[in-house]
C-alpha cells in the first residue's frame, strides 16, 4: 500500500524526535508543521513547512490539500489554541487524531513551590517585597512582570524578548536547552536568585533547574498548564513520547493494510 500521510504539528522537543524516528521509514509520509516562532529550529530530515495555517479553517483544508491521513499535535503543553484547533480540526476532517503530551512535573519531597493558574498570577505570587528573580517562561509573557517592576529580574530565553515587554531591572540570557543541574545551581548562585518562575512544561530537557531550586531552598513560583481542549465527538488517542507516537503510528499502518488486504 501507498504510504500513509502524517502532519505532525511541532514546537516540542517530541515532534523533531519522532520526526527523526520516522525518517527513511516507508509506511508513512511525515510532514513536520512549525510556528516559525525559534529562528534556526533542529530539524529531522523529514519534509517540514513553517507559519499559521490560518486559524482551523485553514488546517482543514491542509488536511484535505495536500491533505492528510493522520494528525499527530506534538506541541508544547501549553499552545493551548493549537492544540484546540487540532482537536476541531480533527473532529471536520474526520481524521484519526494523536495527542502527545508529556507528563507535567510534580513536586518532590523538599520543593517550595507556590502553583499558579497564569502568568498574572506568578508575577503576584513574588510578593511585596523585592526580590531577585529567574524567569524561564519564553519571551512571550513576559508583560505582568513590567506590572511588579521592584524585583530584579534575570530573563533566560532561546529567542530574545523584544524590549517593550521588559520590566526596568533585568538581564537577559539566551540559552536553550538541556541544561544539567550544577550548571543551573551555579546559574542561580551567580545571580543570587532568590525565587525562580516557570511553566510546567514538564519533560527531561529542563527540568534541571527544579532540582537546582530544591537543593539550595528557592521559592518556584509553578505556572499551571491549561486546560485540555474539549474532546466532544473526536476519537483521540494520547500519549506521553515519541516512541508511544510510533508505537500508534505502526498500529494504524497495519490497521490500514489489513483493510486494504495488503
Ligand atoms: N507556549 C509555549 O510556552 C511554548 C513553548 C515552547 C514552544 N512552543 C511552540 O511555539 C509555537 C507557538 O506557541 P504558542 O503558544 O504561540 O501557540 P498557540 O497560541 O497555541 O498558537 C497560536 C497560533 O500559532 C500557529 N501555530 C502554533 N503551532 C503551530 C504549528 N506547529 N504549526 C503551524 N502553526 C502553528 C497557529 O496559527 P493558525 O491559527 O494561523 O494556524 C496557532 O493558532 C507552538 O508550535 C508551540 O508548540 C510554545
Amino acid at each position: 500500500m501507498s504510504s500513509l500521510r502524517v502532519l505532525i504539528l511541532g514546537g516540542a522537543g517530541e515532534a523533531a524526535e519522532l520526526g527523526r524516528r520516522l525518517a527513511g521509514d516507508e509506511r508513512f509520509a511525515p510532514v513536520l508543521s512549525l510556528a516559525g516562532r525559534t529562528r534556526a529550529p533542529s530539524l529531522p530530515s523529514i519534509p517540514h513547512r513553517v507559519g499559521g495555517f490560518g486559524s482551523v479553517e485553514g488546517l482543514v483544508r491542509w488536511l484535505s490539500d495536500p491533505g492528510a491521513d493522520l494528525l499527530i499535535c506534538a506541541t508544547h503543553p501549553f499552545a493551548e489554541q493549537m492544540r484546540r484547533h487540532a482537536v476541531e480540526a480533527a473532529r471536520r476532517a474526520r481524521i484519526p487524531l494523536l495527542m502527545l503530551e508529556r507528563p507535567a512535573w510534580v513536586p518532590q519531597p523538599g520543593d517550595r513551590w507556590t502553583k499558579v493558574v497564569d502568568m498574572a498570577a506568578a508575577a503576584r505570587a513574588l510578593g511585596s517585597r523585592p526580590r531577585r528573580v529567574l524567569l524561564t517562561i519564553g519571551q512571550k509573557d513576559l508583560a505582568p512582570f513590567a506590572a511588579v517592576p521592584h524585583h530584579h529580574y534575570v530573563v533566560r530565553s532561546i529567542e530574545r524578548p523584544s524590549a517593550e515587554s521588559l520590566p526596568p531591572s533585568v538581564e537577559l540570557i539566551s540559552a536553550r536547552g538541556p541544561f544539567d543541574e550544577a550548571g543551573e545551581q551555579a546559574l542561580l548562585r551567580q545571580h543570587r536568585i532568590e525565587a525562580l518562575v516557570t511553566k510546567n512544561s514538564g519533560g527531561d530537557a529542563t527540568a534541571a533547574k527544579l532540582a537546582a531550586a530544591r537543593a539550595l531552598g528557592i521559592d518556584v513560583i509553578m505556572v499551571q498548564r491549561p486546560a485540555a481542549p474539549k474532546l466532544d465527538g473526536v476519537a483521540v488517542d494520547i500519549v506521553t513520547d515519541a516512541a508511544g507516537a510510533l508505537a500508534w503510528l505502526a498500529a494504524r499502518h497495519e490497521l490500514a493494510s489489513s483493510r486494504r488486504g495488503v
